[in-house]
């Protein structure tokens, strides 16, 4: 049973649409609040009173309708979904969402709201297999929201190949574990500094490392996912910011610890999965240092500061310790020396696990020196993993206050 969730249901116009209707009867049945929320298209395909008929509630359809209640109505409407699914999503719909117009009703909503989207695209083939869709989802993708693929068979158009609306089952699966995703961080303010940090040596050499920003962006999905109000702080990384999460972009070590002080004056937890450089060049060359200057003579280093432990407020530490061999100690050392609640000792050995992958193998170590050796999983599951600790310290915290 979905229990009283508001899910707003987007629909657009595409012939798929009379199957989101038996989608928002399903919904309903299951004990979901179902806003309907249709583009002008759509109310060609479908009337709004055959949504009104299966969820018995208003159905929305338009920026400028006298709202039911004294209230901004597309804001109100973000704010109180646990969630939204768009389906059926028209390539036009995606391209809006990708590129952030919010020229209708349905596009301010998604652009306004915190929680996840999910959508379910259908349409001819060729439009879906276009690059420019396939870019769209891939941006859309990247940016924490959930795409069903598409099945594949025979479409209204006549065509053959992909763009039937998923399977309804499908759906209401991936409706249904969404909504389940424990809302355990609500509340909570949780700070991720995530990618390398960039040294400057001159205006066009630095001193870095492999890290992608994976591990510390899938983080930040995850906790913005469990309620959690989320700052990310990030080094030069290739990746889209999360939707819903505050992105402070930085380049040096000496930016990350600016941006790191100055956001956990208010925070709960601090988790630094960053690979922050531990030296920087004494001084960057202000032109370009030639072969002719002898360069070796300009690369003086001196060491960062340890970010991690000159955080003195009162929030959980948990850091990472990507390490080539004494994984275990190494990683046990720091929860001393750097004054950490816990540590996530990662494998980088292999190749399938650390910088730049999407999985990884990681060892979750506590002051107290218990460990959980965790499989080979995507860094989303890691990151959920590690969020379960960061969820029962907190608790354990609040109750000893
Ligand atoms: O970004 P990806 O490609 O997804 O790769 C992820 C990762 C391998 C970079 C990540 O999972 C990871 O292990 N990050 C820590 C890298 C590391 O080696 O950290 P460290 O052992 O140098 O530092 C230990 C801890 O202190 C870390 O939490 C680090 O952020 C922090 N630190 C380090 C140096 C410094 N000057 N200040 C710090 O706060």
């Amino acid at each position: 049973m979905l229990g009283q969730k508001v899910l707003l249901l987007g629909v657009t116009g595409s012939i798929a649409i009379y199957k989101a209707v038996d989608l928002a009867s399903k919904l309903t049945q299951r004990g979901a609040l179902v806003d309907v929320v249709m583009t002008q298209s759509a109310t060609r395909f479908v009337t709004p009173l055959s949504f009104r008929s299966v969820t018995h509630r208003q159905v929305y359809k338009d920026m400028w309708d006298e709202p039911v209640e004294l209230e901004i109505e597309h804001i109100s409407l973000a704010e109180r979904a646990n969630m939204v699914v768009i389906a059926p999503a028209t390539a036009n719909m995606i391209a809006k969402l990708a590129t952030g117009i919010a020229d209708d009703l349905l596009s301010c909503i998604v652009l306004a709201t915190k929680a996840p989207v999910l959508l379910a695209p259908a349409m001819n083939v060729n439009m879906y297999e276009n690059h420019v869709t396939q870019d769209n989802l891939a941006k859309l993708r990247a940016r924490g929201f959930k795409i069903i693929e598409p099945g594949t068979g025979i479409l209204a158009c006549g065509a053959t190949g992909a763009g039937r609306l998923a399977d309804m089952e499908q759906i209401m699966a991936t409706i249904v574990e969404t909504l389940e995703t424990p809302q355990d961080l609500t509340g909570q303010h949780i700070v991720i500094t995530a990618g390398g940090t960039q040294e400057p040596i001159d205006p066009v050499r630095h001193i870095s490392n492999r890290s992608s920003g994976k591990m510390g962006y899938a983080l930040a999905q995850a906790a913005r996912d469990r309620g959690a109000e989320v700052s990310l702080i990030s080094g030069p990384v290739n990746l889209p910011g999360p939707a819903g999460v505050r992105v402070l972009c930085v380049q040096t070590a000496l930016q990350m610890k600016d941006a790191v002080m100055q956001a956990v004056r208010n925070a709960d937890a601090l988790i630094m999965a960053a690979a922050v450089a531990d030296y920087r060049p004494a001084e960057a060359a202000a032109s370009k240092i030639k072969k002719e200057d002898q360069a070796e003579k300009f690369l003086h280093l001196v060491r960062n500061p340890d970010i991690i432990s000159e955080v003195k407020e009162e929030v959980l530490k948990v850091g990472f310790a990507a390490e080539s061999e004494d994984l275990l100690e190494n990683a046990i050392s720091k929860i001393q020396s750097k004054g950490l609640d816990f540590i996530v000792a990662n494998d980088i050995t292999s190749n399938d696990s650390g910088f730049d992958v999407d999985n990884n193998r990681v060892t979750l170590i506590d002051r107290q020196g218990s460990r959980e050796d965790l499989p080979l999983m995507s860094k989303l599951d890691v990151a959920h993993r590690i969020l379960d600790r960061v969820v029962a310290l907190l608790a354990t915290r609040e109750l000893g206050n």
